[in-house]
């Protein structure tokens, strides 16, 4: 390292000598909140020892040239990470004004000229993608202002442009049905002992799970629901915790857990039903399970889990479903 790095010299911000000196004493804090460290970018060079002498990507477009006596050319695909199942960020490491932005809108344009839709952030205001050939026609600009028409568009695709729905909580009711939930746990040693195809079936499962999970927790992000589902131990229900100044719609899910004590507590089995028990929830995590004791069970959990047995905090109520979203008559009847 000391013969490739050899003249990397040590730069600290000019003036802040004393204050880095005291930070240096025993159980000091670091003094300045604005550098977590201060690095060039030779010394991010120099921290990875296992970096490979290859550069680029086998195809690509022609983004510049090596800095070696050959100057051989760098090709670079912002697709190939991806298509090869690797992560596809991008770090560009230099001092200001060395062209990292510049670099920046040149790899997003080649990705534009290849098909890609590009989303392209830009905070400092000083990217000029547009100008480029064929960019003006495709771009659609929006900017974080208060401007009408510039308002809602960034909201989370359920905005008024594709489906008409106004956003507002007066407006729009969403219940979400589940067919039963509980956690998918998956041992990784005897995960990775199972066929191929196996594995690929539990992959997907999980993928069902994750996006099923993270949908309900973007839902409940943007209302308060009036029973919160608790997403993991780790977020919790979400109750207070609205993404939004305000809520943007109605939304409630209902669900019966399908974890082992909760399916006992519904069905009423003692701790001696445990012959053939594991088994029996098997069954009933599985849609395709069509026998008679399984969607006996599964009515049976259903009809628990709507009933309420702590009003406003479990169940199915009438009070779940707002006054104003009610069609004519539908309260009268369900009271008579
Ligand atoms: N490949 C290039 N060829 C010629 N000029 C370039 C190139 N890349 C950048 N420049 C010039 O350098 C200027 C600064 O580049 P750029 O804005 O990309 O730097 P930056 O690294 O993003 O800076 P900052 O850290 O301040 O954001 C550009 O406006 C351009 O004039
Ligand atoms: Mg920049």
């Amino acid at each position: 390292m000391r013969e490739s790095y050899g003249r990397v010299q040590l730069h600290r911000p000019g003036g802040e000598q004393h204050r880095l000196f005291l930070a240096s004493m025993p159980a000091a804090t670091f003094p300045l909140p604005e550098y977590k460290e201060h690095l060039l970018p030779d010394q991010v060079g120099a921290m990875v020892p296992h970096a490979i002498s290859h550069a680029g990507s086998r195809i690509g477009p022609c983004i510049g040239h090596t800095l070696t006596g050959s100057r051989a050319p760098v090709q670079f695909d912002l697709a190939e990470a991806p298509q090869e199942s690797r992560p596809p960020t991008v770090l560009a490491v230099g001092t200001s004004g060395s062209g990292k932005t510049v670099f920046q809108q040149f790899v997003l344009w080649q990705a534009f000229m290849q098909g890609s839709l590009i989303v392209d952030i830009d905070p400092k205001g000083d990217h000029r993608l547009r100008e480029l050939p064929g960019v003006a026609d495709c771009l659609e600009e929006i900017r974080l202002s208060g401007e009408e028409r510039y308002r809602g568009l960034l909201d989370l695709g359920l905005v008024d442009r594709r489906f008409g729905w106004p956003l507002e909580i007066d407006k729009m009711l969403m219940i979400s049905l589940g067919t039963g939930w509980w956690r998918m746990r998956r041992d990784a040693a005897k995960f990775m002992m199972q066929p191929h195809i196996l594995k690929a079936r539990d992959v997907a499962m999980g993928m069902v799970q994750d996006s099923s999970l993270s949908a309900l927790t973007i839902m409940q992000a943007l209302s308060e629901p009036r029973k919160p589902w608790t997403i993991n131990s780790e977020i919790g229900d979400q109750a207070g915790e609205s993404l939004t100044m305000g809520e943007s719609l109605v939304f409630q899910r209902f669900d019966a857990s399908l974890e082992a004590d909760d399916v006992k507590r519904a069905l009423n089995l003692g701790r001696l039903e445990s012959l053939g028990f594991t088994s029996r929830l098997e069954g009933m995590r599985q849609l395709d399970n069509g026998s008679g004791q399984n969607l006996k069970d599964l009515y049976a959990i259903g009809l628990e889990a709507g009933r309420a047995k702590t009003p406003g905090l479990d169940g199915i109520e009438a009070e779940d479903f707002p006054r104003h979203f009610d069609p004519a008559g539908w309260r009268r009847a369900a009271a008579g």
